[in-house]
């Protein structure tokens, strides 16, 4: 499997403290049967002092653990953008941006939970024009999506690709999001699923038997395409 959302890259954000807390979780990720993951640490400025410069400074301390451990897991990193006018400046610049792969094509996306964006189509449409592809994050998290599906196909038909993520199936947000997780899971609606993992022990539960809640949930079949088919493709920038 391939996780594309979580925050393993340690101090930058709310996600691992520790160069000791990212080692557990990274073991937990191969046990667990991950081949590779894009750590999406928050760039958010009104949340976190953190930028591409510093999650660039941070990241060779995972890529460095990966290799004194021998562990067999592939790493890239990326960002989980907020969306505010900051990212929309930095929309003129789009090679500076963090994506989920290495051709720069897939943008992973936050969004305030309450209140839809303003213009949050053509937000996807100039995206589009500049090579880039949406990948919405926990969309079961957002009013404006989980009340509205029919919203959710026309942003999923001009090409934003739906992540779940298994923190909301797992309860860490309450119990709405685990059952907005479910609805739209059976709904079909997600393109992928991704961790979410921030710290432990939570990011162990969700490794472990949040995975088997999805096979349960889904079958083995469609949650392999969840969770690995189709990130394995937005991991290495292939078109689909
Ligand atoms: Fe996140």
């Amino acid at each position: 499997m391939i996780d594309l959302h979580n925050h393993i890259i340690p101090a930058v954000d709310d996600g691992a403290r520790s160069a000791e807390e990212s080692l557990e979780i990274l073991k937990h990720y191969v046990e667990s049967g991950f081949s590779a993951i894009c750590a999406t640490s928050h760039i958010r400025s009104a949340l976190f002092d953190n930028d591409e410069e510093n999650i660039r400074r941070h990241a060779p301390i995972v890529e460095e653990i990966i290799k004194r451990e021998g562990l067999p897991l592939a790493f890239r990193y990326g960002a989980e953008y907020y969306y505010d006018d900051s990212l929309l400046e930095k929309l003129d610049n789009p090679k500076d941006l963090l994506t989920l792969d290495p051709e720069g094509r897939y943008l992973l996306v936050e969004f305030d939970y309450k209140i839809a964006p303003p213009h949050l189509k053509e937000f996807v449409f100039k995206l589009g024009l500049k090579g880039l592809r949406m990948v919405m994050a926990h969309p079961e998290r957002y009013r404006y999506i989980y009340k509205d599906f029919d919203f959710a196909e026309e942003l999923i038909a001009m090409g934003v690709i739906m992540q779940g993520t298994l923190g909301s199936l797992m309860g860490e947000m309450g119990s709405r999001p685990r059952k907005h997780f479910k609805e739209m899971l059976k709904a079909d609606l997600f393109q992928i699923i991704s961790t979410d993992c921030h710290r432990m022990p939570s990011c162990k539960k969700m490794l472990f038997e949040g995975i088997e809640i999805v096979k349960k949930e889904v079958g083995t079949e469609k949650s392999l395409e969840l969770l690995q088919t189709t990130p394995a493709l937005i991991y290495k920038g292939q078109p689909f």
